[in-house]
């Protein structure tokens, strides 16, 4: 009999003990915080269904910048809305656009902040998909060249990593091949390779007014109900040279994050996404959970999922946590 030789309760005495044998940790480099961006002057206007995150006009997000930065988080993650749409989502790789003029920004006062950006048109498209649309149907090998462009431009205004979050078949490959011809094979590609159709990215499209305009994302964005097809479009991004894998959204998946891990030796994120986060900020203003102690837990749940990083809109506050420790 196992007891009372063993006792799990010995390394649970005191918090000293069980830091000594805690399994996963936390910590804020691993955090990278999504900022939304748009023109203009004197923007900062709060997202409703996200207190707590803005849009911002270049000249304040410099000043949040130079917040994050005291916060020791060194990545975020830009979206952008851009002045005007249309069928093609020409703004996406106008290299005067709202990303491009914005990393630009940045780079000349903060070269040392990574600066990663989201690689997908539906922001920029009038009907709001991720694709070209002909006769009602998302196009996908016509997209893939737009996606090139689009991320060409980000990495030649002095974006460090791109994140292809369009879930088109093939444009890991084609923006790999267009990155290369241009002189920019180091920079890495962040692929968005297990992305579901969810009802929990819900406030991000509030907040980047990118909800399509008809239909839904279910043609390219994954089955809920599927696992193995998750490890499928992992692998092919791998293959198409992918640098770092992402499961999103983050709380409903962690199988497929723990599975991703597990399979492929590459650095995998996890996005905490939109809807998630509102969960956790509607519940506490009810004073129906904890906030700070929740807040920790998600995290350190997707860590021990198997995670390396995590993008989400709590970093902040998880930095300044962190920091009190
Ligand atoms: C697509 C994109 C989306 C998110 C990140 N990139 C929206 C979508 O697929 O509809 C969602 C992120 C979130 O919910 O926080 N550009």
């Amino acid at each position: 009999m196992a007891f009372p030789i063993h006792r799990m309760r010995r390394l649970r005495q005191n918090e000293k003990i069980r830091s000594l044998v805690r399994e996963t940790r936390l910590s804020v480099e691993q955090l990278i915080y999504p900022i939304f961006v748009t023109f203009g002057k004197g923007i900062k206007s709060e997202i409703k269904s996200m207190p707590g995150n803005y849009r911002f006009s270049t000249d304040l997000l410099m000043q949040e910048i130079e917040e994050l930065l005291k916060l020791g988080i060194n990545s975020i993650i830009l979206f952008g809305i851009p002045q005007s749409k249309d069928a093609v989502g020409s703004e996406a790789y106008n290299p005067k656009g709202i990303i491009q003029e914005t990393i630009r920004e940045i780079k000349g006062r903060f070269p040392e902040l990574i600066v990663i950006t989201d690689v997908c048109i539906d922001e920029y498209t009038d009907h709001g998909h991720c694709g070209l649309i002909k006769d009602g149907e998302i196009l996908n090998d016509e997209t893939l060249d737009l996606l090139a462009k689009m991320a060409l431009t980000h990495a030649e205004a002095g974006a460090d990593i791109v994140a292809p979050s369009d879930m088109m078949d093939g444009r890991v490959g084609a923006i790999r091949e267009r990155l290369d011809e241009f002189g920019f094979s180091n920079i890495p590609i962040m692929a968005y390779s297990a992305k579901y159709a969810s009802a929990f990215y819900g406030p991000f499209r509030e907040a980047a007014d990118s909800a399509p305009k008809f239909g839904d994302r279910k043609t390219y964005q994954m089955d809920l109900a599927n696992g193995n097809e998750a490890l499928r479009e992992v692998e092919l991004d791998f293959e198409e040279g992918a640098d770092i894998l992402m499961v999103k959204p983050a709380l409903s998946y962690l199988d497929i994050i723990y599975r991703v891990k597990e399979e492929f030796r590459l650095p995998v994120a996890a996005y905490n996404v939109s809807g998630e986060y509102s969960m956790v900020v509607a519940a506490a203003r009810n004073d129906w959970i904890e906030r700070e102690r929740m807040v920790m837990e998600i995290l350190l749940s997707i860590r021990r999922a198997g995670a390396d990083m995590i993008l989400t809109y709590h970093a902040k506050e998880a930095a300044i946590m962190l920091a009190k420790d």
